[in-house]
């Protein structure tokens, strides 16, 4: 599917400006005049897609309508059926998630001599992380510091970041980068043997450690191989957790799990309970389609807020700038930051380049909606979507022929199945959601504020403030998750479980009924996208299901 005459015309455009835009210099702008584009621009402040949340503890705050109704969304269990004295699992330490955040936590807990029992959605492993292309970012070079790192995180969150969670994240980052080594990740190095190194949008420094444009594969292909060796820890796919467990201590202790093949139902008792189980992007907020895998419908903010914990920037999504428009099939898939990184250029109908390269994410995202719509200079593919250039082989240019094929091997690879040969020819991106900025409040262990329960990785908030910076994801999960392991088995070693209740999911039903929305809302949490239906559909389904919950 090679690009149709009229998108080939505005591609010959494209490549008579390279001369002149590798000679120009963009017009630099101010910090004040960024935020005005962003409030103007950016899908988080468009004034609509959100609405009130009308219950628990971040009633009255805004949030996107998609979340919101899985927030108010009804309990997939009957409490009254559910008999919590029959144990499926006991354990230790119970990871829900088998991403980066959750198998880091399983290894650290394991290690701290708890028995660990991994229960995943789908299969292990799956989860945004595999997918992860651009790398990870730790400051390990003699002309960087983990200050530096702190202070372009901080910035690129525009201050909305807790202190302490950055601070923990930036001067673990090193240690990361040598754990996931000793596992056996297979880093990009120069020829000399030092670590090769990028540096993304609002970064001060190089300090982005990649496995070429598929780091997530290979650090999962490491992290995958570990958990399967280690003795006393299990995992089981195909479970869902669909509720929390607490005891009547007002303590996490396991989970109801939900198997995805057979429909069973199974009780997990457990000491401590990590819940990493990433983030929303399957929600498809303001209608916009995303990098994440299909997993990712917020589960762990359902289960965490239904028990009474808080979210922090609930309402801050990032919508990553360079998500594929053109051909239909990869509508939303991630074209990786590092192209940007190794020169790519974002370009208008035109041929002019629309800003800088660098514009950390949500600044250039709202450059390229005001170019595709205020300004119309975007390009509209037969499909209908409308995107504005990114010129990859400008990078062959910059930095020498072979680079693009050496450096993007899964991105050549994955649209010349289409025709599209990105070593000479550019491709058509729009903002595409990526990752949830915000999410359970939590501490610098990645303790969530109920005893018994951690959220590391995607799940959690307060590290990223309202704009992460590209390579601090794939840091996060690991710090926090091994953070979350290691204070799960110590804590695991010393507490006495009560008796095991779901009040909670009582006391949530209640509120809706008297809320008056139980009938409105759909089950959560949702587990798969469902794109056969539209969410109104939900209003005609649910009637019949609601008097035969699990
Ligand atoms: O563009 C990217 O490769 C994404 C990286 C990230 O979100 O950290």
């Amino acid at each position: 599917m090679p690009y149709p005459a009229y998108m080939e015309e505005s591609i010959r455009k494209l490549e008579a400006t390279r001369e002149r835009r590798l000679k120009a210099e963009i017009p630099l702008i101010t910090t004040r005049e960024r935020e005005s584009l962003v409030r103007q621009y950016h899908p988080d402040y468009a004034g609509t897609g959100r609405r009130e949340l009308l219950l628990g503890v971040n009633k009255g705050q805004m949030m996107p309508e998609e979340l919101a109704n899985q927030l108010e969304g009804n309990s997939r269990i009957d409490p009254d059926k559910i008999d919590l004295s029959k144990i499926d699992y006991d354990t230790d330490v119970l990871v829900v998630g088998s991403g980066g955040a959750g198998l880091s936590a399983a290894l650290l807990a394991q290690e701290n001599g708890a028995r660990v029992l991994i229960a995943t959605k789908l299969r292990l492993g799956d989860s945004n992380t595999i997918g992860a292309e651009g790398g990870t970012q730790a400051a390990d070079r003699p002309n960087d510091s983990p200050v530096l790192h702190y202070l372009d995180t901080m910035g690129g969150g525009h201050f909305e970041n807790v202190p302490e969670l950055v601070w923990a994240m930036t001067r673990d980052a090193p240690l990361i980068i040598k754990w996931l080594e000793d596992l056996g990740v297979v880093w990009d190095k120069e020829p000399d043997g030092s670590m090769r190194e990028l540096k993304l949008a609002g970064e001060c420094r190089a300090r982005v450690h990649s496995c070429k444009d598929h780091t997530g594969l290979e650090v999962m292909r490491a992290l995958c191989d570990e958990v399967r060796c280690r003795n006393n820890i299990d995992y089981i796919e195909f479970e869902a957790a669909i509720e929390l467990i607490m005891d009547d201590n007002g303590r996490v202790a396991g989970a109801i799990l939900l198997n995805l093949e057979t429909s069973e139902v199974s009780i997990v008792r457990a000491k401590a309970v990590i819940l990493a189980t990433g983030g929303l992007g399957r929600l498809h907020t303001m209608g916009f389609p995303t990098t994440n895998h299909y997993g990712a419908t917020a589960d762990g903010l359902v289960l965490a807020y239904r028990a009474g914990c808080s979210l922090v920037n609930g309402d801050s999504i990032q919508y990553h700038p360079t998500g594929v428009v053109y051909p239909s099939h990869l509508v939303g898939v991630l074209v990786t930051e590092n192209v940007r990184a190794l020169g790519g250029e974002i370009v208008n109908i035109d041929g002019e380049e629309v800003a800088c390269n660098l514009e950390p994410r949500d600044v250039l995202a709202s450059f390229m909606i005001r170019e595709c719509t205020e300004r119309q200079k975007g390009i509209t593919t037969p499909a209908g979507n409308v995107g504005v250039w990114e010129d990859i082989p400008l990078i062959d240019i910059l930095q020498g022929k072979g680079t693009i094929t050496n450096r993007l091997p899964t991105m050549v690879r994955q649209f010349a199945r289409f025709g599209i040969d990105i070593t000479r020819e550019p491709v058509l991106v729009y903002p595409t959601i990526h990752y949830q900025n915000g999410g359970v409040k939590m501490d610098d262990k990645a303790a969530a504020e109920i005893p018994g329960l951690w959220v590391p990785g995607e799940v959690g908030g307060g590290v990223h403030g309202r704009n992460r910076l590209g390579g601090n994801s794939t840091l996060d999960i690991y710090v926090f998750g091994r953070r979350a392991g290691r204070e799960a088995a110590r804590y695991a070693k010393e507490v006495k479980l009560g008796k095991l209740s779901l009040n909670h999911v009582y006391q949530h039903q209640k509120e809706l009924e008297l809320l008056g929305i139980a009938r409105e809302r759909p089950f959560s949490p949702l587990l798969l996208p469902n794109y056969t239906k539209q969410p109104n559909d939900y209003l005609a389904d649910r009637q019949p299901e609601l008097g035969s919950r699990i």
